[in-house]
């Protein structure tokens, strides 16, 4: 068992990260609640596999629970189902003192979140992430959204859970599409943070994609730490927490334009920092071996590093309506050396249209 605190303003918590066993859990569940009075959230896949498990370890220590299972995937993160969890909400009569679990990757993560932060002002929120990106992002650092039609994560707060509780094991029924998009997020904290962290990654990945469980765990460890340590320091996103976003203008761009059905947001957030780094290589911030040790590694994770058929103006107008920008300006996070980026937000639109063709 690992535990990391997240030291945040508005509410300090611990990320717990262990393997096999969900003891642990009901154990550090009573220290985070005000009242037995739970409601957990999660969407149909992981209500097959994983509910039954909290649903006899909640009744056996009398927790008055219920469930709300939603469909899987981006469309769930919709104020049309955030509008159904408010009903079962009051279905089950959820008061000030109760708690929302969010059981399940990024979209229930987000979602149930944003419900857990809206209904009654504010109620408790604790996430048990069951995907690799889940596990070493989303879950971690309190923004909660949905989407709206035009613009996603637009509608949303920072609100921060009272504990994440993390099993490994829950990896292992993960289709191999959403584990690698994981492995993208991975890569990234390597590229905005930590140049050791990235020269360990290309050094071990080979255990992660085979998910040898203590490479496994490191890596999900040190995410996570770096992750809270940003998030410590900027929790409401005033300056240095943006850098969490290396690879996010350009991927919720691919995102968006693709209707969120062709690619994973890991595989966006991939080709996302390929195309970034790319523009950092075009303003002489890096030399071209930085984006190609990038695109090896992505590769070997079976992560995409080329787009095909999108046009680029669609992409920029996508990227017009990204939450970073300040006025008019399109703002990007680029590397400029070894596990360092920085913001920017004058970038050449002639230039950004050649890199996208490229
Ligand atoms: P997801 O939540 O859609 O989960 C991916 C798929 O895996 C779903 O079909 C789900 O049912 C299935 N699944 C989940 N756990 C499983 C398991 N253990 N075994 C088998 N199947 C399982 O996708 P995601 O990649 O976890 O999250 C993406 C979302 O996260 C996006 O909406 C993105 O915007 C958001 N996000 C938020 C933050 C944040 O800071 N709040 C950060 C990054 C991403
Ligand atoms: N995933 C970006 C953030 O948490 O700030």
């Amino acid at each position: 068992m690992k535990k990391i605190y997240v030291d945040t303003c508005s509410r300090p918590y611990h990320i717990y990260i262990t393997q096999k066993d969900w003891n642990p859990f009901i154990e550090y569940l009573g220290e985070c609640v005000r009242s037995k009075k739970l409601l957990v959230v999660c969407d149909e896949n992981v209500y097959r596999l994983y509910y039954p498990i909290m649903d006899n370890m909640l009744s056996k220590y009398g927790y008055k629970h219920s469930v709300a299972v939603v469909p899987p995937g981006e469309d769930t993160k919709s104020l049309k189902h955030a509008n159904s969890l408010y009903t079962a909400a009051l279905d089950a009569h959820l008061d000030r003192d109760s708690t929302i679990i969010a059981l399940g990757g990024g979209v229930v993560g987000d979602l149930a979140g944003f419900i857990a932060a809206t209904y009654m002002r504010g109620i408790g929120f604790i996430q048990i992430p069951t995907t690799l990106l889940a596990q070493i992002d989303s879950s971690i650092g309190g923004k909660v959204a949905v989407n709206h039609p035009n613009a996603k994560n637009i509608i949303g707060a920072f609100y921060q859970p009272s504990m994440v509780y993390i099993n490994i094991d829950t990896l292992t029924t993960l289709p191999r599409q959403e584990f690698t998009g994981g492995l993208a997020e991975l890569i990234k904290y390597g590229y905005i943070w930590d140049g050791d962290f990235l020269e360990w990654l290309e050094d071990n990945i080979d255990g992660i994609l085979a998910y040898d469980v203590d490479t496994l765990s490191y890596a999900i460890y040190k995410a996570c730490t770096i992750k809270s340590h940003i998030v410590e320091m900027d929790e409401d996103e005033q300056g240095i927490r943006a850098i969490l976003n290396f690879g996010h203008t350009v991927g919720h761009a691919i995102e968006a334009a693709t209707g969120y059905k062709v690619y994973t947001h890991g595989e966006g957030v991939a080709l996302g920092m390929v195309y970034e780094t790319k523009i950092a290589y075009n303003l002489g911030l890096i030399d071209y071996n930085y984006v190609r040790k990038l695109i090896h590694l992505l590769e070997r994770c079976s992560l995409p590093t080329k787009l095909h058929g999108i046009d680029s103006s669609i992409l920029i107008d996508k990227m017009v309506l990204d939450k970073k920008n300040r006025g008019d300006n399109i703002v990007f996070i680029l590397p400029t050396g070894t596990g360092k980026v920085d913001s920017f937000s004058d970038i050449d639109i002639n230039m950004l249209n050649s890199v996208l063709q490229d």
